[in-house]
């Protein structure tokens, strides 16, 4: 049995439209382990979102595969929540009832409310259980979907640029509340970002890609005790290596 939670091996998926055809992905393989926090970087356009579409199960790969907990990924599944770039909240659900939707059925009445306590509690917001989504602020409601999507009690979490709509203070906030939760719960965790700092102050490795076709290009450990320090010597050397291995078009 391997001791990675996901495996991706050679992965290739290639969209074809009526003004041509895009390789987005070309023999994506690597493994990610138990417990582990992946940030994915690259220019827009280079297949992030295609790969952890592929690995949430909602796209199939044309050729290779993504074996989860040991099994071929066929379809989306509990164990593996997404949070998108947007919140995605039920409009007419109020907050309870948008993180216990999926639950209903599932749970007693009395585990779901206690679940929704306690992912609400994670996330901050408490006090908002009874409002609806209008009353939210941006950040608010993307902190609803992170707590929607831990309901669930996934194994691991997959999240494309969650907080990039976010402003810059919320933003910051939020990567806090999400290593915390990530200390705390010990969930795999693979998020797709923009910003290279981000990534830096959250993830254990850091995979960096390019496009046409789109490929991981390298990976890159990040040996920075946490809570990291932005102004450090290390993270500010690393920061600059990312960022000019991000423009170098090799
Ligand atoms: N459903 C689709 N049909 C056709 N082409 C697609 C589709 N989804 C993605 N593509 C193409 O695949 C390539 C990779 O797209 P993808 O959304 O994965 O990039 P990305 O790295 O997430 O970009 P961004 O940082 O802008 O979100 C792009 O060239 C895009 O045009
Ligand atoms: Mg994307």
């Amino acid at each position: 049995m391997s001791r990675m939670i996901v495996e991706v091996n050679h992965v290739d998926k290639t969209f074809h439209s009526d003004w041509g055809r895009v390789e987005a992905l070309r023999d994506i393989a690597f493994g990610c382990s138990k417990s582990e926090f992946i940030s994915i970087l690259g220019p827009s356009g280079c297949g992030k979102t295609t790969l952890l579409r592929i690995i949430a199960g909602l796209e199939d790969p044309d050729s290779g595969e993504v074996i989860f907990q040991g099994k071929v990924i066929r379809g989306p599944g509990l164990e593996r929540a997404v949070v998108f770039q947007e919140p995605r909240l039920f409009p007419w659900l109020s907050v309870k009832e948008n993180i216990s939707f999926g639950l209903s059925g599932k749970k007693s009445k009395n585990e779901i409310d206690k679940i929704v306590e306690e992912t609400l509690d994670l996330v901050g917001l408490t006090a908002f259980l009874k409002a609806y989504p209008y009353e939210l602020s941006g950040g608010m409601a993307q902190r609803v979907a992170i707590a929607r999507a831990f309901a669930f009690e996934p194994e691991a979490l997959l999240l494309d640029e969650p907080f990039s709509a976010l402003d810059a203070q919320t933003r910051l906030r939020l990567q806090e509340e999400l290593l915390d939760i990530w200390r705390k719960t010990e969930k795999t965790i693979i998020l797709v970002t923009h910003d290279i700092e981000e990534a830096i102050i959250l993830s254990q490795r850091i995979f960096i890609m390019s496009p046409s076709p789109g490929t991981v290009k390298e990976i890159l450990d990040v040996p920075l005790p946490y809570p990291r320090d932005r102004e450090s010597p290390e993270f500010i050397r690393l920061r600059k290596y990312i960022f000019d291995r991000i423009l170098i078009k090799t």
